[in-house]
């Protein structure tokens, strides 16, 4: 482990979690794991999403995805990706006139949000049973993933995403939302690296997402204690590394305003022991149930 405020571990040494890891994570609310993906692994999942990338049309969504304003909110395409695989861009990547001013690589946000359950490659690098047996460890009995992103960051036009906490979007009684982020690149501070405030997961939800009608959601506020963001921590991630926080832990990212694409894999769990409410802006349909990450004993 490092001096770092943020505790890091390498995966190789690790094979299942400690007590000590265990411990960390929910003192600090962030755990950082270098070496968990081989570069093999990476380069597949990048690999793939070129793949997917190339058989999207840009026609099918105009969807502007950005966390700094609600532009996206009430967007029937973005509400009804919860059980699909569906491509969000940047605001940056479009013209004044609205028009597209790049290929769809270099203008996306990201690609969600159930690559997990419909994507062969990426199945199989989401249910590895590494990462059902370490949620489980952190304190989610029966985990399940409901949600994955491919977040692309692109070159100079990749977003900021402002200090926010996943189980705002993600809420469950009690709360069990928890994100496992993945490097596919170098996360640096140049190219847009995460930042969290270690420790702060432990106090209150700030905001809630509610979805108020079938295509329309609104941001409620539930506490108006400001984030100290002066105390963020950067936390650049080499290739391979992976970063889990609790969906209460707040977290940020500058933008990118490098010449390097900064690929990034997330997944979000939460314990099916918990309610997962009907106005929670993602919903499956009845046909496509969560399934449960761990991997029964043989
Ligand atoms: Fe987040």
């Amino acid at each position: 482990m490092t001096s770092s405020p943020i505790p890091t571990y390498r995966w190789p040494d690790l094979g299942q979690i400690s007590d000590a890891v265990i411990a960390d994570y929910h003192e600090a609310g962030v755990v950082v794991f270098e070496d968990f993906a081989s570069d093999e692994a990476c380069d597949q999942l990048r690999a793939r999403a070129r793949r997917l990338m190339e058989g999207f049309d840009p026609a099918e969504s105009l969807s502007v995805f950005s966390t700094a304003s609600e532009s996206h909110q009430g967007d029937r395409y973005f509400l009804e990706s919860g059980d699909k695989i569906r491509f969000f861009f940047e605001s940056g990547a479009f013209d004044d006139d609205g028009r597209l001013v790049s290929d769809a690589e270099a203008g996306l946000n990201k690609i969600g949000h159930a690559l997990h359950d419909l994507d062969p490659v990426f199945e199989a690098f989401s249910y590895r049973p590494e990462l059902g047996r370490m949620a489980h460890d952190l304190g989610l009995a029966d985990p399940a993933i409901v949600q994955s992103m491919y977040i692309l960051k692109p070159p100079r036009i990749g977003g900021e995403v402002h200090w926010h906490q996943d189980s705002t979007y993600i809420y469950t009684e009690p709360d069990s939302c928890t994100g496992f982020w993945f490097a596919l690149e170098d996360a640096t501070t140049e190219n847009g690296c995460m930042h969290f405030l270690p420790g702060h997961h432990k106090g209150s939800l700030r905001e809630r997402n509610v979805r108020t009608q079938q295509f329309a959601t609104h941001t409620e506020r539930l506490d108006a204690t400001p984030f100290p963001e002066h105390l963020g921590v950067a936390v650049p991630a080499r290739k391979g590394t992976l970063v889990v926080f609790h969906g209460r832990a707040p977290h940020a990212s500058a933008p990118n305003r490098s010449d390097h694409s900064r690929h990034a894999y997330t997944l979000h769990v939460i314990d099916q022991t918990s309610t997962y409410p009907d106005t929670n802006w993602l919903q499956r349909s009845a046909d496509m149930p969560l399934r449960s990450l761990l991997v029964p004993n043989p």
